[in-house]
């Protein structure tokens, strides 16, 4: 099985590699013929109307090159299409501005994990704008359009954090859509796997207290609890994922503290409002997020 990424990356090479070639002998001619006939004291050029073969081989030529490039890109169309039987299923929402995804009954955010050497058909969708799904050492680049579901398939060959973005720009924070894919190998991802369908792990702490007792819950969801919220990523594991915010900042008690205390300075114009709470409280609610695993 060639990754699509692969697949995708040779056709870019041979496509350039055309265009370079264009490049080079349509330049090469120009400064050619500026040189050679430098010393020229002629101000009007040559003129070729009605020079029938010579308009035929400008025609042919750039017609037939776009012909073999939309052959080859089609062969590639193929390749990405056929060669990959997944053997698995995930599904992908953008939202302004994070990512969710959805193994069965697992939901999670902004951070995907994949295991090695399993082609991974990913369903595209999109609550509210156009997004597009994008990471490039894994696979094509993907919208995620309104009311209509799009498909792209993994392939990681080699356990790594691959990096992604959304690549279509939608509102002030595109630019903080990151996606984080995990591939690891099969056993540890079906260990991930089960651990992210657990609910969380009961708390009783003061930092849970105020999550419940306060607006949070009406945005977001963590199993297990009374927070059912489904508009904001889903936080039943959030202290196991790598950053907060899609990327914005590092994961950790700290930064949870910071982003909690004032998300607009970090991604302003996202949906997750300043939410009031004192000093002890935000100690708390961050205390209890990082120690969601
Ligand atoms: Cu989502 Cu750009």
């Amino acid at each position: 099985m060639r990754p699509p990424a692969e697949s995708i990356g040779n056709l870019a090479v041979i496509v350039g590699a055309i265009a370079l070639l264009i490049f080079v002998a349509v330049e090469g001619a120009l400064v050619y013929v500026v040189w050679r006939y430098r010393a020229s004291r002629t101000t009007t050029p040559a003129l070729f109307e009605g020079h029938t073969r010579l308009e035929i081989a400008w025609t042919a030529i750039p017609a037939l090159t776009l012909v073999v490039v939309f052959a080859l890109m089609l062969g590639t169309l193929g390749e990405i299409g056929a060669a990959l039987e997944p053997g698995m299923r995930v599904r992908a929402v953008g939202h302004q501005w994070w990512w969710e995804f959805t193994y069965g009954d697992v939901v999670t955010a902004n951070e995907m994990h994949i295991p090695v050497g399993t082609a991974v058909e990913v369903d595209l969708l999109s609550a509210d704008v156009n997004h597009s799904f994008w990471v490039p050492e894994l696979g094509g680049k993907i919208d995620m359009i309104p009311g209509q579901t799009n498909h792209v398939r993994l392939l990681a060959r080699r356990a790594g954090v691959y990096e992604g973005q959304c690549a279509e720009f939608c509102g002030v924070e595109h630019a903080w859509m990151r996606i984080r894919v995990v591939a690891e190998p099969a056993d540890e991802f079906a260990r991930w796997l089960a651990a992210q369908a657990a609910p969380a792990a009961a708390a009783a702490t003061d930092g849970e207290r105020v999550f419940m007792a306060n607006t949070c819950v009406s945005c977001h969801a963590i199993r297990g609890t009374p927070a059912t919220g489904r508009a904001g990523p889903d936080l039943t594991h959030v202290g196991a994922r790598a950053t907060i915010g899609a990327g914005v900042l590092p994961q950790g008690v700290a930064d949870l503290r910071e982003w909690l205390a004032d998300p607009q300075r970090y991604k302003p114009g996202s949906l997750m409002p300043r939410v009031p709470l004192s000093g002890a409280d935000l100690d708390a609610v961050a205390a209890y997020l990082a120690a969601l695993r």
